[in-house]
């Protein structure tokens, strides 16, 4: 019987470490303390026990029980602490977490910023299509057939002249066409081109162009418009400078040059080494454009600009590839918020 009680003793004892529910400490109970439980039925034994033992095994028997209760109210305390451990863990008082919610990408970002700079000079905002004919993005823009400068511009042809438009020059003509002058106008889009693609140059991209006719407007108009526009977005300190260049639709026409803001002119990787960094092409509506939309070159004069929106948000932000710019990659995009 001693045996019995102390095998008993340990049974219990591992019963009671393996109780991990309420579920287990209610059958612990049933099985060990319960009037049927097993420790009840040695109780009943007792009668069997010859007189002298009786005393003996009846504290054992006691013990025994006392043994069982104590390990059942502390395997108790053990579970409700644990339960209202978890419950803390559910505290609807906590501020629910942030979702992630998205925000303008970075081309459009940098659009909305240039935009907002032209809008406050009295510019309005146009826009054409993506599908462009070869009259509208080369003829009418003073590129004759098989003149050189359409080579500057590699083309993703349609079909027979019709084409992905290769810069934003051709909504300039669209809204001559539909306007009279005086027009101050931007027109961002997107554009393509035939490029392999690296990380300077993608076959899709996205210009700014700008358009101002009216009576004598002048070059010094041009200059001080695209200067007031430079010191706003990239800051007053910046040095500028225009150079001369070449475009079909502008004579005289310019290349806008500010002094690098990341080396200050020292030189550094992004200027190559020049301290300078090259922001627009610009120029005076060119008579033959005017011509083409009916305008009278002897009446009216103009300015034209046009700027890369991935270039100018890659000096901005520092960016060295513009295919990062297009890939959507999270990590990328997060950066920019
Ligand atoms: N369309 C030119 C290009 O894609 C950029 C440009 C230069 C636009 C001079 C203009 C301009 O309006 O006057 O390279």
């Amino acid at each position: 019987m001693l045996e019995e009680i102390s095998k008993t003793r340990s049974e219990i004892e591992e019963a009671a470490g393996n109780i991990s529910s309420v579920d287990d400490l209610q059958a612990f109970r049933i099985t060990y303390l319960a009037r049927k439980g097993k420790i009840a039925g040695l109780f009943a034994r007792l009668r069997e026990v010859p007189p002298e033992q009786k005393r003996e095994i009846g504290q054992e028997l006691n013990a025994l029980r006392l043994f069982a209760e104590k390990l059942y109210k502390e395997r108790g305390k053990q579970l409700e602490t644990s339960r209202k451990g978890k419950k803390a863990f559910l505290d609807f008082t906590l501020p629910g977490r942030d979702l992630p919610i998205g925000h303008s990408h970075i081309v459009s970002q940098t659009i909305e910023d240039i935009q907002a700079i032209f809008i406050r000079m009295g510019f309005s905002v146009a826009a054409g299509p993506e599908l462009e004919s070869d009259y509208y993005n080369f003829e009418t823009l003073n590129f004759p057939p098989d003149h050189p400068a359409r080579d500057m511009q590699d083309t993703f042809f349609i079909e027979d002249r019709v084409l992905l438009r290769t810069h934003t020059s051709p909504v300039q003509i669209r809204l001559m066409e539909t306007r009279k002058p005086p027009i101050r106008a931007i027109m961002p889009g997107r554009c393509y081109r035939n490029e392999v693609i690296s990380a300077r140059s993608h076959v899709q991209f996205h210009q700014i162009e700008g358009l101002c006719v009216d009576h004598r407007v002048t070059f010094t108009d041009l200059k001080s418009t695209l200067v007031a526009f430079a010191r706003e977005f990239y800051g007053d300190s910046i040095a500028y400078r225009f150079r001369p260049s070449y475009f079909p639709f502008t004579e005289p026409s310019a290349e806008m040059d500010i002094s690098c803001f990341l080396c200050h002119g020292e030189g550094c990787r992004v200027c190559k080494y020049t301290g300078w960094l090259e922001i627009l092409g610009c120029g005076m509506v060119d008579p033959n454009v005017f011509k083409a939309v009916h305008y009278d070159p002897e009446e009216v004069t103009g300015f034209a600009f046009g700027m890369g929106i991935e270039r100018t948000a890659m000096l901005r932000h520092n960016i060295p590839d513009i295919r990062l710019i297009f890939e959507n990659d999270a990590r990328m995009l997060r950066q920019l918020g």
